[in-house]
């Protein structure tokens, strides 16, 4: 019927050991040669080596061979090629340049996380007990939930992962400068913005709660203080709870928890979504509460060194 699942990406990078190191020191482990993942998915994040860093793959499940046909068939018409067999589709995005595979399929289910007692005014449902988030082990990163990718013609990409790959717009800013969009349940698998440059702004990874988002951030600022970008705060659209760090690629990323989740596409319509977000009508801050976001935050340091990559390869 439609894309299902967003499964994982390839990362390339300079120095992919060093990027496999800091995930395998922050909670994925490497589940074959260049691939890093939970106990319960064993791939999320491909490490590649690239001669600057770049997202160059993403892999998506869909729930039926007939979609296979169905996405082509969408994609011829916008002019777009794609490789299929009866259960693959590979094609390239055409204004980024980075492969996408779709595979009928499924996500893994994921074991659900633990529910903490809490104490709440009037609600004490801990007592005699420590909170559980103390213990000194931290709860490791559960999946790979979004990218952000910034595009130089958005129109264009915003054609191709929408009336091509089938993505569902679940919010957007005014002038469709960005789109955010999803194939599974989340507000977003993908926002795609306007941009000089395409690149990679950021890659999420979902963990269990607001103390794994501290465990796991707090670990991350310990590794290498430099890499705090902006968090922790609860964004506005998807709601999610965020904490935005450096990997040492060089690559934003964020642990998110506690997302918009949707499964009636009119109720979300009817109710919430809106196309004019950032119109003075419709102010629309990164975050509802926490940091706002910083020159960290919206500059990327080594832009004019992914703009000549880029041109390399006839892409802006
Ligand atoms: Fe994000």
């Amino acid at each position: 019927m439609a894309l299902n699942g967003f499964l994982d990406i390839d990362l390339s990078v300079k120095n992919p050991a060093e990027l496999g190191a800091f995930w395998e020191r922050h909670g994925l482990r490497r589940t074959a040669d260049g691939v890093y993942g939970t106990d319960q998915r064993p791939t999320v994040l491909n490490i590649k080596e690239g001669d600057h860093r770049h997202l160059s793959a993403m892999h998506f499940s869909t729930s039926h061979e007939s979609d296979i046909a169905e996405i082509a068939r969408r994609l011829e018409g916008l002019g777009v090629e794609s490789r299929t067999s009866s259960t693959t589709l590979e094609c390239t995005d055409p204004i980024l340049g980075h492969s996408i595979r779709i595979d009928v399929g499924a996500p893994i289910p994921l074991k659900p996380t633990d529910a903490r007692p809490a104490n709440r005014p009037g609600d004490r449902n801990r007592y005699n007990n420590r909170n559980a988030s103390l213990a000194p082990d931290r709860r490791p990163p559960r999946r790979l939930g979004h990218v952000v990718l910034a595009s130089p013609d958005i129109e264009k990409s915003t054609a191709f992962y929408f009336d091509g790959l089938g993505f569902r717009v679940t919010d957007q800013f005014v002038g469709a400068n960005g789109t955010f969009g999803r194939v599974e349940t989340d507000h977003h698998n993908l926002l795609i913005h306007r941009s000089r440059v395409g690149y990679l702004n950021h890659y999420a990874i979902e963990v269990d709660d607001f103390d794994a988002i501290g465990e796991n951030g707090a670990a991350v600022v310990a590794d290498n203080p430099d890499s705090h970008i902006i968090g922790v705060g609860r964004h506005l659209l998807g709601s999610n709870l965020f904490w935005y760090l450096r990997d040492p690629s060089g690559n934003m990323f964020e642990f998110f928890a506690d997302m918009d989740h949707i499964n009636d596409d009119d109720d979300w319509a009817k109710n919430h979504s809106r196309t004019d977000w950032g119109a003075p009508s419709a102010p629309a801050p990164v975050q509802a509460w926490g940091d706002a976001p910083n020159e960290a935050f919206f500059a990327v340091p080594d832009l004019d060194e992914i703009a000549q990559a880029r041109a390399k390869r006839g892409l802006a």
